[in-house]
This record gives C-alpha cells, structure tokens and sequence, in this order.
C-alpha cells in the first residue's frame, strides 16, 4: 500500500534520512522505533511532503514523493504530529467538524465512533479544546484525523507523557483502525505499547532502517535492542 525505497531527506544543508527503505500492507500496523533524533519524526514529514526529499514514496501505486501536504492528505493518508495541534478555542465537536474533508459522503467514521471509542470526548464534546487534558487533546487529535477518513495514519509519538491508562485506550483506538481496515504506522520510543499491538517493528538509527521484522523477533535481539533503542 505504502512502498518507499531510497528515501533521503534534507533540512537546508542536513542530510538526514540516507535511503530508507519500508513497506506498509493494507490493515497492517508498522511500528517505528529508534532513539530519540534517529530520524522518525523526519520520515513521517517526508511522507507528507513536509520537508526536501528524494527518492520513491509509492502509494497506492501512485508517485507520491515531493507532493504538497494538503495533496497527499487528500489521497488518504493521515497524520498526527508530535505536537498534537488542536484549535484550543474551538469546542471537542468543532475540532472533530474541521477534520472532515470537503465534500466528504460516505467517511467510514462518525462522532457516535469517536465518541464511543472515547466517552471523555463526548463528555467534554462542547468544551473549548484548550483547557483539555495533554491525554484528552491527544484523543482528540487523533479522532479529528480519522474524521478525513483516512486509509493509513501516521502517528507520532501518541503515548508519550500519557499516563498508563490513556496509553492502553491509544492502544485499543489503534486496534480498532485495524480492525477497519485501515494501516497504521505508529512511531514510538516505548517497546511496550509497539511490540503488544504491531504486526511489524522497523528500527531506525542515523536516518536508515536498521531492523525490519516481527515484533518477536525484535523481543529476541538483544543486539538490536542494545544498540539502537536502549538508552
Ligand atoms: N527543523 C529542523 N531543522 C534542522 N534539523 C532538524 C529539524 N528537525 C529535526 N532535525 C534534526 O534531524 C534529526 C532527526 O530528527 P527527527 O525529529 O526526525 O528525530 P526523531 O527520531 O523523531 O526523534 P525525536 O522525536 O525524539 O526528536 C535530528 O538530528 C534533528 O536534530
Ligand atoms: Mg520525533
């Protein structure tokens, strides 16, 4: 669904990403994993034509590399920065409305699924998103991206500064874009979280892929573990 080969990314004069090269199947959850400036983040901007790149970013079949954000968002897929940008003086409901793409009939998702996926949402649903909780307005990032009805989301980093509780509810929401269907690649620093829920783990390390296979196979290399995820 998602084929990128080759990728290299640039800020101004930094070369930051040196070939990467993963694949994301239809349904699948791909975690990536590395340490912190490993160049994760970077990955997921360049797939949203965020920053300069080169190389092959293959979606649905179709070219995709060097695409405005809006283009590329409008071919499906989502994503949810680091930053979990909300419209802090909109209510719950609003936020989740801007989500929505113009012109958009049959989304696969409604407020009664955010809503039922996260009851608090619903409760708060027309309090101003600003005086959220950092777990609510991570919940609500997430619902306004789905909202564009996307069929892969690209989140970063949802769990961090999450306490354990919320962490497991971003964990069942993921499961339950899979169950739909929908891809995701989820980018994280904890193991834990990645390796209970996804169907592959790529490691990065210095801007390229240095591990790609089962979750278990990642809990068996020590090797990898050591040199490129523990701190
Ligand atoms: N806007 C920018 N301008 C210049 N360099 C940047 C910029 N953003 C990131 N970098 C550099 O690119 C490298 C990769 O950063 P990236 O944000 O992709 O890392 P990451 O794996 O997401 O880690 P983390 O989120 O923990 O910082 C780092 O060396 C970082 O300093
Ligand atoms: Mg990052």
């Amino acid at each position: 669904m998602l084929e990128i080969d080759n990728l290299h990314a640039f800020y101004g004069k930094s070369h930051i990403l040196h070939g990467v090269a993963f694949k994301v199947a239809a349904g699948e959850i791909v975690a990536l994993l590395g340490r912190n400036g490993s160049g994760r983040s970077t990955t997921a901007k360049a797939i949203m034509g965020l920053v300069d790149t080169e190389g092959s970013i293959v979606w649905k079949g179709q070219r995709i590399t060097g695409r405005k954000p809006f283009e590329v968002a409008h071919l499906g897929i989502g994503y949810v920065p680091e930053s979990r940008d909300i419209f802090p003086k909109l209510t719950v409901q609003q936020n989740l409305l801007l989500g929505q793409k113009g012109g958009q009939k049959n989304s696969r998702w409604g407020f009664d699924d955010m809503y039922s996926m996260f009851p608090r949402l619903k409760e708060r649903e027309h309090t101003e998103a600003g005086v959220l909780s950092g777990g609510e307005q991570q919940m609500l990032t997430l619902c306004r991206t789905l909202m564009g009805d996307p069929d892969l989301i690209i989140i970063d980093e949802p769990t961090e500064g999450l306490a354990p509780k919320i962490v497991e509810q971003v964990a069942a929401f993921l499961q339950a874009l899979k169950a739909r269907g929908i891809s995701v690649l989820l980018i994280e620093q904890k193991l834990t979280i990645a390796l209970q829920i996804s169907d592959r783990a790529l490691v990065m390390g210095h801007g390229s892929i240095v591990f790609d296979d089962t979750p278990a196979a990642l809990q068996e290399n020590r090797y990898i573990r050591r040199e490129w995820l523990e701190v």
